[in-house]
């Protein structure tokens, strides 16, 4: 595939699916406030750089805010009990499950989802890697491979193939692209990355 004209590029999230409303100001979450009075609002999110405040009953988890009062869908609703990984985004740049963390936990914290990893137009490394190495299928599980392979990196476990499996481990893909993401991920960790 063409990492330099990818055709999947939804699937993968890049800046152009992001909403408008959170490209420009927010102002698309005030009105997801309004629509619900009777629910607290939070203090201000900080999500991709964007503060966004949202009016959630306290046991929302930050997945069904993500995706229910956000437009930012490209966070993936799998098993949501924190068994497949789809829900993978990154808080203070450390992996998290979105499914089995409140949203509320959050306030303060900067929450980074696919949507946030590529540069406008350009594409995150990970994300272009994985178009070249044809790490997706149906793509479902896709945005929670690359921020697991993007925090993987930061972690330092691409010594091997084996450690990038084993670590990996937690995201599923039913579609079984897993060789062809392990090829992504050693090819972004590079030669000082992997032993193999
Ligand atoms: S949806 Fe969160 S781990 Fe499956
Ligand atoms: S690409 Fe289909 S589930 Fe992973």
């Amino acid at each position: 595939m063409d990492a330099a004209n990818p055709t999947r590029r939804i699937i993968l999230g890049t800046a152009a699916t992001l909403p408008v409303a959170v490209i420009a100001n927010g102002a698309g979450f005030t009105d997801q406030t309004a629509a619900s009075p009777a629910a607290p609002t939070l203090p201000l999110l900080r999500v991709n750089g964007q503060q966004i405040a949202l009016a959630l009953p306290p046991w929302t988890t930050l997945l069904d805010a993500l995706r229910e009062q956000t437009d930012l869908s490209g966070t993936k609703k799998g098993c949501d009990m924190g068994s497949c990984g789809a829900c993978t985004v990154h808080i203070d740049g450390k992996r998290v499950l979105a499914c089995l963390t409140l949203a509320a936990r959050c306030v303060g914290k900067n929450i980074t989802t696919i949507e946030g990893l590529a540069d406008g137009d350009t594409l995150h490394p990970m994300q272009a890697a994985f178009l070249a190495h044809d790490g997706l299928q149906c793509g479902y599980c896709t945005p929670g491979q690359i921020m697991s392979a993007v925090a993987l990196i930061k972690e330092g476990h691409t010594a091997s193939d084996i450690e990038i499996a084993e670590w990996m481990s937690g995201n599923i893909c039913r579609c079984g692209a897993y060789p062809n993401i392990v090829a992504a991920i050693r090819d972004v960790a590079g030669p000082a990355g992997v032993g193999h």
